[in-house]
């Protein structure tokens, strides 16, 4: 497994995260197995959201967690809060903060999170509120680092102006085929396509200039949550290479997409989401992979991209 020394951040932190967003579709003892490849591949980093079916994905989490016999300390365990299904809105105040922690430490059966991030953002945020509920879940050892998913640049440094802890990482969509992330750079200034909209402010190099690690979410769904585009008859070209670039370092395909991910510059994390062991396997051969220059170009103009 690839590992990453997160700046300001966990320290050998696989590349690879299992997501645990449909770990309620598992039993107890299923998801304990699950975990177990997890960590038997190297994958030491597992994420998860209050939001994720109401609680229950913590709560598989935590108690096939505790029946597993790992070592707490050999696992980084990341939750994020802010988005309440339940009420039908986004909450990033103090208190929503704080008690959606202790909610997560309750179903997840830890004493502290690693990481916490900050989901979709609060449209009526107060940045003040949220350095103090930092502050306060900093001081009592409840969470070691923090972070954002989904916020743009300048609510980003909007945070920072109030926030003192480092915001470690920006948990984002991005794969090949959902690479708004970096399209809109090959684009600049071009008025033919909407390719060249920012749509983001410039969200990725941002992240690279601040220090804060990428994580990138859903990287195998086709659009939002359309389903994988591997094997997809519809992403004829980008299977044909994703199997062509697979056969000369004998990995699978959805290994060299994960694998795309990882060769950016940018050092970003892949977070999985598959429920199925032999398929994190597969996507764990992305570790054995490293993609030339010219190979990460055929892979993205094969997912139908085109070079200005
Ligand atoms: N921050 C956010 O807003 C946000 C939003 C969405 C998700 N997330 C995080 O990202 C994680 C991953 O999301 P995801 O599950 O949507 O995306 P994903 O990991 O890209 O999975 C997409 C699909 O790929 C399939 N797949 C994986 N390996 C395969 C293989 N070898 N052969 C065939 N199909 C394969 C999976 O099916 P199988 O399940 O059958 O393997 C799954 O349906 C979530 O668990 C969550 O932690 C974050």
């Amino acid at each position: 497994m690839k590992t990453l020394d997160v700046v300001n951040g966990p320290q050998n932190a696989s590349a690879i995260i299992l997501g645990c967003m449909r770990m309620p579709a598992l039993s107890v003892d299923e998801a304990e197995k699950m975990i177990h490849t997890a960590v038997e591949l190297g994958v030491n980093f597992f994420d998860n959201a209050t939001c994720y079916t109401e609680g229950e994905a913590e709560t598989r989490f935590g108690d096939a967690f505790a029946q597993s016999g790992i070592r707490r300390e050999d696992v980084v365990i990341q939750s994020k809060c802010g988005l309440c299904f339940e009420r039908n809105e986004f909450d990033w105040t103090k208190d929503n903060i704080i008690s959606s922690v202790d909610d997560s430490l309750r179903r997840m059966k830890t004493d502290y999170l690693d990481v916490l991030l900050l989901h979709r953002p609060d449209l009526i945020f107060e940045p003040e509120q949220v350095a103090e509920a930092f502050d306060i879940l900093e001081k009592n050892g409840k969470v070691r680092y923090f972070g954002v998913s989904n916020v743009p640049t300048l609510q980003i440094e909007l945070l920072r102006k109030y926030v003192r802890q480092p915001l470690v990482f920006n948990q984002l969509q991005f794969s090949i085929e959902q690479s708004q992330l970096i399209d809109q750079a090959l684009y600049v200034n071009n008025l033919t396509t909407d390719r060249s909209i920012d749509r983001d402010n410039g969200t990725l190099d941002y992240c690279r200039l601040n220090d804060i690690t990428i994580q990138a979410w859903s990287p195998l769904q086709r659009g939002f949550f359309g389903g994988c585009f591997v094997d997809d008859p519809d992403f004829p070209e980008l299977n044909a290479a994703l199997q062509e670039i697979g056969d000369k370092y004998g990995v699978p395909k959805t290994a060299v997409a994960i694998a795309w991910i990882l060769r950016h510059p940018a050092k970003m994390q892949a977070i999985a989401g598959t429920m199925n062991p032999d398929h994190l396997k597969d996507i764990c051969a992305a570790a054995k992979v490293d993609l030339t220059h010219h190979e990460w170009y055929q892979l993205y103009l094969a997912s139908g991209k085109k070079l200005p």
